[in-house]
């Protein structure tokens, strides 16, 4: 068998794939198997929360018509927000998925070519133990710029225009238009809209380096009424 360089080529092959094996399936399952997989309402926080009610402000007709209006008195305000919310990733994540956006955007920052100097901290494998990303949005290939950092990168409102014409922002650009997010108008995101960009907000929104958190602390946006 080893006189022949096919034979030496799979052998080979075959060592890499059980070392790849080991250290890519077998070491993070037995690392993470005792640690529980969070649910969405454990992923909402302050970050996206700002995001969130900017998005009740900014639309405030879609986001009624999405969503409905908050309670008035304060916990019940808090925790109608913080589920509404959770629920909104969900969909999003479901449109994120059923649009195939993963066909051109990757969620993962590998650290090597300096991809962290270009998208941001290069990703960890307990940033993955949670509802969305089961399964997890690695991707297939990059023709766009990878996401799993691009909360706060840009404003709810970049992020609606966008979606409804990548070119009206980004000439040239090989990103469709997803008209369908929306009642008519950039600015008339409906559910599955609103709920995309809240998404697109979240990726990233649990690290220290996301760009409003300290204009969040700052700004006790939990006091702005909302409609
Ligand atoms: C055909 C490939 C393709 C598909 C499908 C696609 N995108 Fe993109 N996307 C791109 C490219 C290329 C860019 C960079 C140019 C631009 O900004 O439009 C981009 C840019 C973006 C950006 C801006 C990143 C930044 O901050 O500069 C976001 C957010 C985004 N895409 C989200 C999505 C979402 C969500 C979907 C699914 C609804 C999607 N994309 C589908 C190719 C694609």
């Amino acid at each position: 068998m080893f006189e022949k360089k096919s034979g030496v080529l799979l052998i080979a092959g075959l060592f890499f794939f059980g070392i790849a094996f080991l250290s890519n399936g077998l070491v993070p399952i037995l690392m993470y198997r005792n640690i529980p997989e969070k649910k969405a309402e454990e992923l909402v926080n302050g970050n996206l929360r700002y995001q969130f009610e900017d998005l009740a402000r900014r639309y405030p007709e879609s986001f009624k018509a999405a969503f409905g209006s908050p309670p008035e008195e304060t916990p019940k305000r808090e925790a109608w927000l913080n589920q509404t919310c959770a629920d909104a990733l969900r969909v999003g994540r479901s449109v994120y998925v059923g649009e195939g956006c993963w066909h051109c955007h990757s969620q993962f920052i590998r650290p090597v070519s300096n991809e962290d100097r270009r998208w941001g901290p290069v990703s960890k494998t307990e940033e993955y133990q949670n509802e969305l990303q089961r399964p997890v949005m690695f991707g297939t290939r990059r023709v766009g710029p990878d996401l799993c950092r691009e909360g706060g990168r840009r404003s709810n409102d970049w992020q609606a225009v966008h979606f409804f014409q990548p070119t009206l922002l980004s000439e040239g650009s090989p990103m469709p238009d997803y008209p369908w997010l929306f009642d008519g108008a950039p600015d008339k995101p409906n559910k599955r809209g609103l709920a995309l960009i809240a998404y697109v907000q979240w990726l990233g929104s649990w690290l220290e380096s996301y760009p409003y958190y300290k204009d969040y602390q700052a700004s006790n946006v939990k006091d702005v009424e909302l409609k």
